[in-house]
C-alpha cells in the first residue's frame, strides 16, 4: 500500500474548509501515480502532470494562443495527463521570452485560452482534466529567439536579444546587469515593480475568466521573479534587494496579490529554481525558507526545478536529478512536484512511493509521447478498462 505523505501543514488555515488537503492516496489501491490528489477544491485524477513548455508558435506575435496550442495541449489531455500546464504565458508584452510566446494580458488572449480550457474540461478521459496556466515575466531574458531560430546570423542557436527592428523590445530586470549574450535590461523603478505585481494579479483574474483551474507563478529558470531572488542577478539596495527578505519580497507580494484575486477553491502553484548551481547564488536552503513563507500566503504547491539564472551554472543532470531538491523543499510543509528527467513509469512511481514528491511533471517525455500516462498505467498494472483512455481510443489500449 502506498505510503501517505500528507500532513496538514502550517498553510492549512483553521475555519477554511476549502484548504483541507485530504489523503486521497491512502484510500486508493494501485499505483500512487494513478491515485487522485485534491488541493483546495480541485481533484487531480492522477499525479503525472504535463510540465509547462514554450511552443514559440504565436505566428502573429500578438500573444494569442493558436490552433497549435489547442492541438498540442489537447493531445496531452486525451493522452491522460492528470494536469496539463500551459507554457509560460506572459503577463505583459515585454515579459514574453520570445515574440512568438503566448500571453494573458488582453481579451483576445483570454478568449483564445478559453477554447483550450473548454477542450480539457469536455474531451478528457476523466470527463474533465484540470488545466493550469503558467504566468510569467521573462525580465532580462525576454525578447530572445525560439531555440530553432538563429540569432540573425543563421547560427540557429536561438540565443541573445532580438533586435527591435525584428520585433524585439527593450528588457527590464532588478538591476541593469545583462544575462550572458543578451542586451542589458533597465533596472525597474519601485513604481514599475509594483506594476509587475499588478500585472500578475490582472493575468490571474483573466485566467479565472478563461476557466483555468490552476495558476502557476513562474519564479524559476532565471526569469524576472527568479532574477529578484538570486543575488547573482539582483544588486538592488532598496527594499527589493539585499537580504533574504528583500530578494524574496517581489515573489511573496506577487503570490499574495494573485491569491487575493484567484478564487479560494482554486490551487495556486509557484515554480522555483531550488538552486542556481553557482557558489554564492540562490540556494536550496533559501528555497525551503521561501516555500515556508509562500505557504503563509496561500500557495498550495511548489514545483521544484533548478538553474537558469547564471551562465556559470554547473548542472549535474541524470534521471530524476532534481528530485532531491523537491524532497528537501518539502520540509517546509507544502506539497511539492518533482520535475527533470523523469521518463520511466517505475521511476515516477518510486518517487511518489518513497515520499520525495506529491506529483511528478514530465516535459520532454511528454513531447515525444503525448499519451505517456496510458503506457505508464499499463506498465504499472492498471487494468486497460481503468486506464486514462478517451472512448475513441479504447480499442488501442495497451494490453
Ligand atoms: C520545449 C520546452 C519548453 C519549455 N518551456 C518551459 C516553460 O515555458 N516554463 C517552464 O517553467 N519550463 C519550461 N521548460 C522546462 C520544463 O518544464 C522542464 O522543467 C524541463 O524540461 C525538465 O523536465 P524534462 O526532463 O521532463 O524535460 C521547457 C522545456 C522544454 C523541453
Amino acid at each position: 500500500m502506498p505510503r501517505a505523505r500528507w500532513s496538514l501543514g502550517p498553510y492549512v488555515t483553521t475555519g477554511t474548509a476549502a484548504l483541507t488537503v485530504p489523503d486521497d492516496a491512502a484510500s486508493t489501491d494501485g499505483p500512487v501515480l494513478f491515485s487522485p490528489l485534491t488541493l483546495r477544491g480541485v481533484t487531480f485524477p492522477n499525479r503525472v502532470w504535463l510540465a509547462p513548455m514554450c511552443q514559440y508558435s504565436v505566428t502573429a506575435q500578438d500573444g494569442v494562443p493558436t490552433d497549435w496550442h489547442l492541438v498540442h495541449l489537447g493531445a496531452r489531455v486525451t493522452g491522460g495527463f492528470g494536469l496539463v500546464l500551459t507554457e509560460a504565458a506572459a503577463v505583459v508584452p515585454e515579459g514574453r521570452i520570445s515574440p512568438e510566446d503566448t500571453g494573458l494580458w488582453n481579451d483576445a488572449q483570454t478568449e483564445a485560452w478559453r477554447r483550450v480550457v473548454e477542450f480539457a474540461h469536455t474531451q478528457s478521459p476523466y470527463g474533465s482534466t484540470p488545466i493550469g496556466v503558467q504566468l510569467a515575466h521573462a525580465g532580462r531574458k525576454a525578447s530572445t529567439y525560439a531555440p530553432w531560430r538563429g540569432a540573425g546570423d543563421g547560427s540557429g542557436t536561438g540565443r541573445g536579444s532580438v533586435a527591435e527592428a525584428d520585433g524585439g523590445w527593450p528588457t527590464v530586470g532588478p538591476s541593469a546587469l545583462a544575462f550572458d549574450g543578451f542586451t542589458a535590461p533597465a533596472a525597474l523603478t519601485l513604481q514599475e515593480v509594483a506594476g509587475v505585481v499588478d500585472a500578475f494579479a490582472a493575468a490571474a483574474r483573466r485566467a479565472d475568466e478563461a476557466g483555468f483551474d490552476v495558476v502557476e507563478i513562474h519564479a524559476a529558470h532565471g526569469y524576472l521573479l527568479h532574477q529578484f531572488l538570486s543575488p547573482l542577478a539582483n544588486a538592488r539596495t532598496d527594499a527589493y534587494g539585499g537580504d533574504f527578505a528583500g530578494r524574496t519580497r517581489l515573489v511573496v507580494e506577487t503570490a499574495a496579490a494573485v491569491r487575493a484575486v484567484w478564487p479560494e477553491h482554486k490551487p495556486l502553484f509557484v515554480r522555483i529554481s531550488a538552486t542556481d548551481w553557482v557558489e554564492g547564488g540562490w540556494s536550496v536552503e533559501e528555497s525551503t525558507r521561501l516555500t515556508g513563507v509562500l505557504a503563509g500566503h496561500g500557495v498550495d504547491l511548489v514545483d521544484v526545478s533548478s538553474g537558469g539564472a547564471d551562465p556559470r551554472q554547473e548542472i549535474t543532470t541524470g534521471p530524476g536529478y532534481q528530485v532531491p531538491f523537491a524532497d528537501a523543499v518539502s520540509a517546509a510543509g507544502l506539497p511539492v512536484a518533482a520535475v527533470g528527467e523523469i521518463t520511466d513509469p517505475a521511476q515516477a512511481e518510486k518517487i511518489l512511493v518513497d515520499g520525495h514528491a506529491d506529483a511528478v511533471l514530465l516535459a520532454r517525455a511528454g513531447l515525444r509521447e503525448p499519451a505517456w500516462p496510458q503506457r505508464a498505467a499499463h506498465e504499472l498494472g492498471v487494468d486497460r478498462h481503468d486506464g486514462p483512455y478517451p472512448d475513441q481510443y479504447t480499442r488501442g489500449a495497451w494490453s
